[in-house]
């Protein structure tokens, strides 16, 4: 990311605010009713890759679910000035993205995102494709309904980013299988790094117009039938 002294003040502002919120997740707040007061952001090594993602794909059409109080949006936003994208970013909380909104005007990025305040399920029925590029970061067991409703919208060669993979400890198995349901979809490759909370990086190549796997099943059965006839 090109140097930005607008943007390198508000992510240090991030960088501070997480550092004193840091013995509040050691007294267990990310776990429960408190977590909202919590920025619960990717943090700066996701941020970073996300950024470098965007700008590697060259996505325009980049939507983040999960704006929270809008740390990986600044990333996000950052990228899209940079290819001639939009961000559409997303969260229940108009609380939260009303502090996110302040913050990427702030840093000289406010132009560059779309914000939609509410459930993302409902949203994304609604949610026009192909999308080039999704950040995957609101709570956990939401991530495979969300997954369904992504999967038919995303262009060939689109790239999915899902957080909190590996870390914390109670999000482990709405984390598994979210990996193993993407790892089931037609024409999608994925890979989980250790970078912040464990990130799944997934490429999407399915040819336009084939449709995705349904949920819980593990190929169609046209596909099951050709792979007996090999
Ligand atoms: C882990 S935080 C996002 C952190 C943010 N990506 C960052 O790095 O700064 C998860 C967010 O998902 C939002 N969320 C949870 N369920 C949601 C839903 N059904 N629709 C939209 N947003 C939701 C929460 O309000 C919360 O702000």
């Amino acid at each position: 990311m090109a140097a930005d002294a607008r943007i390198e003040q508000v992510l240090a502002e991030y960088d501070a605010r997480a550092a004193a919120e840091q013995p509040l997740h050691a007294a267990g707040w990310s776990a429960d009713d408190r977590r909202d007061q919590l920025l619960l952001r990717i943090g700066p090594e996701t941020g970073r890759l996300v950024n470098i993602l965007v700008r590697g794909a060259g996505a325009r059409r980049i939507v983040e679910l999960g704006t929270s109080y809008g740390y990986s949006t600044v990333w996000l936003a950052a990228a899209a000035r940079e290819t001639g994208g939009r961000v559409i970013s997303i969260d229940l909380a108009r609380r939260k993205q009303d502090y996110a909104r302040s913050m990427l005007e702030r840093a000289g990025l406010a132009e560059h995102v779309d914000w939609r305040t509410g459930d993302a399920l409902e949203i994304l029925k609604e949610l026009a494709g192909p999308l080039d590029f999704v950040l995957i970061d609101l709570w956990k067991e939401l991530y495979i309904p969300c997954f369904e409703l992504l999967a038919p919208k995303l262009a060939s060669g689109a790239v999915l980013v899902a957080d909190n993979m590996l870390r914390p400890e109670f999000s482990r198995a709405d984390a598994d299988a979210y990996r193993d349901r993407v790892r089931r979809e037609p024409g999608m490759e994925s890979v989980t790094l250790d970078v912040g909370s464990g990130i799944c990086v997934s490429r999407s190549a399915r040819p336009a117009g084939r449709a995705p796997a349904r949920s819980g099943s593990a190929r169609s059965a046209s596909a099951r039938s050709a792979s007996r006839t090999r």
